[in-house]
């Protein structure tokens, strides 16, 4: 692949040609007919929520991730909330997570008036550092959040182990790794409550929704009614067993996902395998063009791990290239490749330095990682063709602005 000898010129930024006409965005969901035929059946029926989708899909994903129980929410962000209430984490309490993520991972922990602590991450992976968390414990510590990035799980052996020594609770933020694995193991069936997310983006979708996995009774049992007032039983329940009495026995909120996006999510599970494979052949060739591009650096896969494929992060390399990252990615977009950057570490969001007094230096490996960051399109409806605009155009930018 040819990487020198592009003129400026020739960039649609300057003026030039773009690579292709229409923007292919980084993310989008396929819905196809069947899944639409299985909402209309329910909005056809009598339960449009708490009916019987909603535990048919929780069945059918808990199986799927080889968890005992799966308790689904109205959003990602709602299940993490739930599961930080469930991990018992209130006042007073630290709980160690990631810079390298969606705000969501730590503001559940303040949802409950505990403490983020941020580990920096892995240069290779972007996730967690299991040395890290080890030197962030404190008497207050009482949860980690390992976040897969990207859809690559992280360490999560030498993460449990800490968290057993110490008898801590395991939230993994598996939002962008469903149908990822850590070793032989899948994602949703390692940590004592693994969290997903089915927004557009995601491996399958429900419009909004999310899943916490948990071999645990006792946490399934709190979660199912935290996502309901705190009432310990449901409609359905009770028109079956003819009864008018419930109990609050916790203060819960609304964080049911209907049965409308229940029975979205039954049909979309069928395509995960299909969609991993997608996005496994996509990324696989990304990696295979991509690595002959001088200044640019795909992201790594460890040995004993098999992503989700969620992101395709690439890291600029600045000692080879002349334009910077926000150069880069105006060129990028300019193309009409709809690039992204995730994330700003969660620590440099205005909130967080107001709030807490982070003022950047905090987690070195995390910032500098972000200066260098961009997300690829990345999505199991690409086209072929889709996947050669998006090697073509940064072959041709990193082209122009090569050393
Ligand atoms: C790592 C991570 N955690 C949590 C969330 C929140 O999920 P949701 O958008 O379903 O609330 C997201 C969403 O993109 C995410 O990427």
């Amino acid at each position: 692949m040819s990487t020198t000898s592009v003129s400026p010129q020739a960039l649609a930024i300057n003026g030039g040609s773009p690579v292709r006409e229409t923007l292919l965005p980084y993310g989008h969901q396929s819905v196809d007919e069947a899944d639409i035929r299985a909402v209309v059946e329910v909005l056809r029926s009598d339960w449009l929520t708490t009916g019987p989708k909603v535990a048919e899909f929780e069945e059918a994903f808990a199986a799927r991730v080889g968890a005992a129980h799966a308790v689904s929410f109205s959003s990602g962000t709602a299940a993490l909330h739930a599961a930080a209430f469930a991990a018992g984490l209130g006042a007073g309490d630290e709980a160690i997570t990631t810079p390298m993520t969606f705000a969501a991972t730590a503001n559940c922990v303040l949802y409950q008036g505990a403490m983020p602590v941020f580990a920096d991450v892995c240069p290779d992976t972007l996730n967690i550092d299991p040395e890290q968390i080890a030197k962030n414990i404190s008497s207050k510590t009482r949860a980690i959040l390992p976040v897969a990035y990207a859809g690559h799980p992280a360490d999560l052996d030498p993460i449990m182990k800490i968290a057993g020594e110490r008898e801590l609770i395991v939230i993994e933020d598996a939002c962008h790794a469903l149908g990822a694995k850590y070793g032989e193991r899948s994602t949703g069936s390692i940590a004592d409550m693994t969290v997903f997310s089915f927004h557009p983006v995601k491996h399958i979708t429900t419009g909004e929704g999310g899943m916490v996995a948990t071999n645990n009774a006792q946490f399934a049992e709190t979660l199912r009614r935290f996502r309901n007032h705190g009432i310990s039983s449901d409609a359905r329940h009770r028109q079956s067993a003819g009864q008018w009495h419930y109990e609050m026995v916790l203060l819960g909120f609304n964080y049911r996902l209907p049965d409308i996006a229940c029975a979205l999510g039954v049909e979309q599970l069928k395509k995960l395998d299909a969609n991993l494979a997608r996005r496994r052949e996509i990324a696989a060739r990304y990696t295979a063009a991509l690595r002959e591009i001088p200044g640019i650096i795909p992201p790594v896969t460890r040995p004993d791990v098999t992503p989700a494929w969620h992101l395709y992060p690439i890291r600029l390399d600045a000692a080879k290239l002349t334009a910077d990252r926000a150069q880069i990615f105006r060129a990028l977009r300019a193309e009409n490749i709809g690039v992204n950057v995730h994330y700003i570490p969660v620590h440099l969001h205005p909130y967080y330095q107001e709030r807490f007094n982070y003022r950047g230096g905090e987690c070195p490996v995390a910032e500098d990682a972000y200066q260098r960051l961009i997300s690829l399109p990345m999505f199991h409806g690409m086209t072929d063709q889709d996947v050669s605009d998006v090697i073509r155009a940064v072959s041709k930018i990193a082209g122009c602005y090569i050393r």
